[in-house]
């Protein structure tokens, strides 16, 4: 195997009493897409704000390509290649959507730049803001100001800002939570595509089963913070931990075939 991109080890925080993410020691690894499922409440939002840096540790380690980045921030890990997608604050609401992205791209080529780059010019920054937002069905929009889109299109456009960044690990936490039916395939198909790149490592928070089946590579099950169970979609769908922790919400019933994780 070779080195994680990401990693966590014995990864905890305490709100309180309440040890709401448990040691928990996982590693994601370049070209695979990783679903986090659980119940409400199990943890799974903490879990990425310790890795993304919105949260600091209690105890545990964070590494990025082998490095430790527990005590970065989130702009630290930004910087070293860690997307979040939905962090509504990273929007400036006053600038159009195009120049939203824009800044994206020129933040990205600024921190890449060396004395050897050739800059860019302010139009090569649009032409490329301009693909991105194609990538998301935001194009015919690109004008409007980012503070006067539908929330699903403030999505879309944050989506589009996170991609620009070009990240190596994208997070997707209930990434189409709140979408109207028409828009949830564009998210949907979006993650797809950029699996599909094969060099990305990708984290997934979703609850529909379904989504999970057709886009994981693999599956961890969180339960009151704790890693549960981690393995193959088929397996891990089919285990009783899952079956039991979506109880009521219970994905539909797998091949039959032992379940064991
Ligand atoms: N900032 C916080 N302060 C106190 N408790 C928190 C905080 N953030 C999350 N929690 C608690 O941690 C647990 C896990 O929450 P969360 O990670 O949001 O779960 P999930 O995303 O799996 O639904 C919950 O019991 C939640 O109430
Ligand atoms: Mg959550």
């Amino acid at each position: 195997m070779p080195e994680p991109v990401l990693e966590t080890r014995d990864l905890t925080i305490r709100f309180g009493g309440h040890v709401a993410v448990d040691a928990v020691s996982c590693a994601f690894h370049s070209g695979t897409l990783t679903a986090i499922v659980g119940p409400n409440g199990a943890g799974k939002t903490t879990y990425f704000n310790l890795m993304s840096g919105q949260l600091t540790a209690t105890s545990g380690t964070v590494l990025l390509g082998g490095q430790d980045v527990t005590g970065l921030g989130a702009a630290g890990r930004t910087a070293r290649g860690i997307g979040r997608a939905f962090q509504i604050t990273s929007l400036f609401p006053n600038l159009s959507v195009i120049e939203n992205v824009r800044l994206a791209v020129q933040a990205r080529q600024r921190q890449a730049a060396s004395l050897f780059t050739r800059w860019s010019s302010h139009a090569d920054w649009i032409d490329q803001a301009q693909a991105y937002l194609d990538e998301v069905n935001l194009g015919a929009v690109r004008d409007t100001m980012a503070a006067a889109l539908p929330h699903g299109d403030k999505r879309k456009l944050e989506v589009a800002i996170m991609m620009a960044m070009e990240p190596e690990v994208f997070m997707f936490d209930e990434p189409t939570a709140g979408m109207s039916v028409d828009e949830v395939p564009v998210i949907l198909d979006l993650i797809h595509r950029l699996k599909a790149r094969g060099d990305k490592t990708i984290l997934l928070v979703e609850h529909k089963m379904d989504v999970v089946r057709s886009l994981a590579d693999r599956i961890i099950v969180l339960h009151n913070g704790k890693l549960v169970a981690d393995g193959e979609p088929a397996e891990v769908i089919a285990s009783a931990v899952v079956q039991e922790a979506y109880l009521g919400q219970a994905p539909k019933a797998p091949a039959a075939g032992a379940a064991h994780v």
